[in-house]
């Protein structure tokens, strides 16, 4: 029998899945959290164990990259070949915090596998997703013989990504010529399910900040000043509040003024997806939907601007009663931002909308965290093609779009390299990304080492940014 390139790239899976298998739960021992300063040895241990390990994968260079916070890893290896595209892989080998007490059935840094699940802390958020181009590359080279990558690869690998990548844009500065590509492959995002193959079209940005509110020098009587003072933890109650209007909308003024509109195209491309509200719901671990007038779900997720309160606190919290004008209270406010809005103007807004809205008496201090700004594929690149045909031959199936609610430093990759960011990812809702009993699903890691086989042969053939520049 003859075999056609795609059996060969699975029978080297069938043949090399339980050794990469394991070599992945190996990463996920290690508790890279980049929000804990307790783990900066770990988040430094993760970067040189993949530094490591893609050199045993045959990255000629693969090096641990300093930074001013935890470190990144880069790798690369050319093509050889006169006239291949540049790729740059994107993704991040820091992870969330966990601990068994959150709720964890497992240890979050010991990974089990449980029928055609592994469970772990970074499995799917973004360890999974990483590491299937490491086998997906050798499955390339295997299927067509050659020595070197079809593309010139490289790969760049974050060490602070849900820390907000405080340094990642120093970093892209800094390194601009090296990293130089003609398109991002961002490996970080998900699917529709696990039954609907999807390719990711675009994030939302997010830009947050911590909003302290100060009162009377010390907490005092109710009954002897309450009623005429301001009391602090009144004005956060009042200004988180305020944030959306009877609709939904964000009361801030000029907070949509940018907004890009979804096409019809856009609207219709994601009504075809099989949305289930229940079952969405499930995932979401919510009880009943809330949201922007005029908009479905999806849309409100993935191409709607929102203002999210993610903390409020202050006063007295303790048992029993304390009769108190409290001090001082707090707010942390997120917002997640779509294509068109801009991270400065917005926190101007948001700024603004704030200060104007603090009585005299109390003293507010505003503190922007860190930004990631929105990020859309253009639909006509003929990178994207590649990438559906690619995800196409992984799952013998239809390719359908999405778009991701969620964030990264994507845009700032796009922005510095000048490149397209295009999203190859296989992790779905229910991997528990940021949640308790996070995994990835075993069979769906393979289809994205297989996709990754497939993707970088597509693209040399069927993407020529030398051509592309010409016209
Ligand atoms: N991989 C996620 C982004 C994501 C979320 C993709 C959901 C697909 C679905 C990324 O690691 C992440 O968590 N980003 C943070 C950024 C924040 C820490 C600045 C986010 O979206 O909250
Ligand atoms: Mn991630
Ligand atoms: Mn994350």
């Amino acid at each position: 029998m003859t075999k056609t390139p795609d059996s060969v790239v699975r029978s080297y899976l069938d043949q090399h899945q339980a050794a990469f298998l394991a070599d992945l739960a190996d990463w996920l021992r290690i508790p890279s959290v980049s929000a804990d300063p307790d783990r900066a040895q770990d988040v430094r241990r993760s970067a040189e164990w993949l530094a490591a390990k893609l050199r045993e994968t045959g990255f000629p260079v693969a090096e641990v990259w300093e930074t001013d916070g935890l470190p990144a890893v880069f790798a690369e290896w050319p093509s050889g070949e006169p006239g291949a595209p540049t790729v740059l892989v994107y993704g991040h080998h820091d992870v969330q915090p966990a601990a068994k007490e959150d709720g964890w059935d497992t240890e979050p840094f010991e990974p089990v596998t449980v029928g055609d699940r592994l469970y772990a802390r970074g499995a799917a958020d973004d360890k999974g997703q990483v590491f299937f181009h490491t086998l997906g590359l050798r499955a390339h080279l295997a299927a067509t013989g050659r020595t070197a990558p079809a593309v010139n690869l490289k790969l760049l690998v974050e060490g602070e990504e849900e820390s907000g990548s405080p340094n990642f844009g120093a970093l892209l500065r800094r390194e601009a010529d090296r990293l130089a590509a003609d398109a991002v492959f961002v490996s970080d995002t998900g699917m529709w399910n696990e039954t609907t193959p999807t390719v990711c079209t675009g994030m939302r940005g997010i830009t947050d900040c911590q909003v302290d509110l100060y009162g009377p020098d010390s907490d005092i009587h109710s009954g002897s000043f309450g009623g005429a003072v301001p009391n602090p933890a009144t004005v956060a109650a009042e200004l988180a509040a305020a944030l959306h209007d009877a609709e939904r909308r964000v009361d801030i003024p000029g907070f949509y003024d940018d907004v890009i509109e979804l096409t019809e195209r856009e609207r219709e491309l994601f009504a075809r997806l099989p949305f289930d509200e229940e079952q969405w719901l499930r995932v979401a671990k919510s009880h009943g939907t809330q949201g922007e007038a005029g908009y479905s779900t999806l849309e409100r997720i993935w191409a709607r601007p929102t203002a999210e309160v993610n903390g409020v606190w202050g006063g007295y919290t303790g048992p029993g009663r304390k009769t108190i004008v409290p001090a001082e209270a707090h707010l942390k406010l997120s917002f997640r931002l779509v294509a068109g809005q801009r991270v400065e103007k917005i926190q101007q807004l948001v700024r603004e909308w704030i200060e104007a809205r603090i009585p005299a008496g109390v003293r507010s201090e505003i503190v922007f965290k860190g930004a990631s700004r929105p990020c859309l594929t253009p639909l006509d690149h003929p990178a994207l093609q590649s990438t559906v045909r690619a995800m196409g031959r992984a799952f013998g199936q239809e390719i359908l779009f999405t778009r991701e609610g969620g964030s990264g430093p994507a845009a700032d990759l796009a922005e510095v390299l000048g490149a397209p960011v295009l999203f190859l990812g296989i992790s779905v809702p229910s991997d528990g990304w940021h949640s308790i009993n996070e995994k990835v699903e075993i069979g769906l890691l393979r289809k994205g080492v297989e996709a990754s086989a497939y993707l970088w042969g597509d693209l040399a053939e069927h993407f020529r940014p030398a051509a592309a520049d010409a016209n």
